[in-house]
């Protein structure tokens, strides 16, 4: 069925003039692109963006990276989005991703990988939601 996933073009992506080519690529991939914001998370968004990650050793580093310059945020709509989306950025170590997928063109390093994708259909309603009541001053 048709449903949505959440993305964020991440600072490193952002920061190296990749926003249209990765837009290209995402609708290119058959998503529609439902809304879409160019914003910037501060260290409180990030951490609790990435609760789930805070005990892991990278946290500290990747709440800095993800608050350090602007993002692109958007909420993504296609039948079996979130899955299709995951397929569509490749593997989060951009080694490892596969060719065509936006990492493999666009990431640069395991902690710096270019785009976020939610990982399940729980999580994307969640991040789909907190994109909508948020980034309002
Ligand atoms: P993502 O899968 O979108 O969400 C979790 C993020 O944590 C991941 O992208 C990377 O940006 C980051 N991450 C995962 N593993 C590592 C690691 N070993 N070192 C640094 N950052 C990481």
């Amino acid at each position: 069925a048709t449903n949505r996933t959440f993305t964020m073009i991440k600072p490193d992506a952002v920061q190296n003039g990749h926003i249209g080519n990765i837009l290209a690529m995402i609708t290119n991939g058959g998503f529609k692109i439902v809304s879409l914001k160019l914003t910037q998370l501060t260290v409180a968004d990030a951490q609790a963006f990435y609760a789930v990650h805070a005990a892991r050793p990278f946290y500290g580093e990747l709440v800095e990276f993800m608050s350090r310059g602007p993002i692109v945020a958007a909420i993504l709509e296609k039948d079996n989005a979130v899955e299709d989306f995951r397929t569509l950025i490749g593997a989060t170590n951009p080694a490892e991703a596969a060719e065509g997928t936006i990492r493999k063109a666009y990431a640069t390093s395991i902690g710096e990988n270019a785009v976020h994708g939610s990982d399940s259909d729980e999580n994307a309603a969640i991040e789909v939601f907190l994109h909508s009541i948020s980034y309002t001053e």
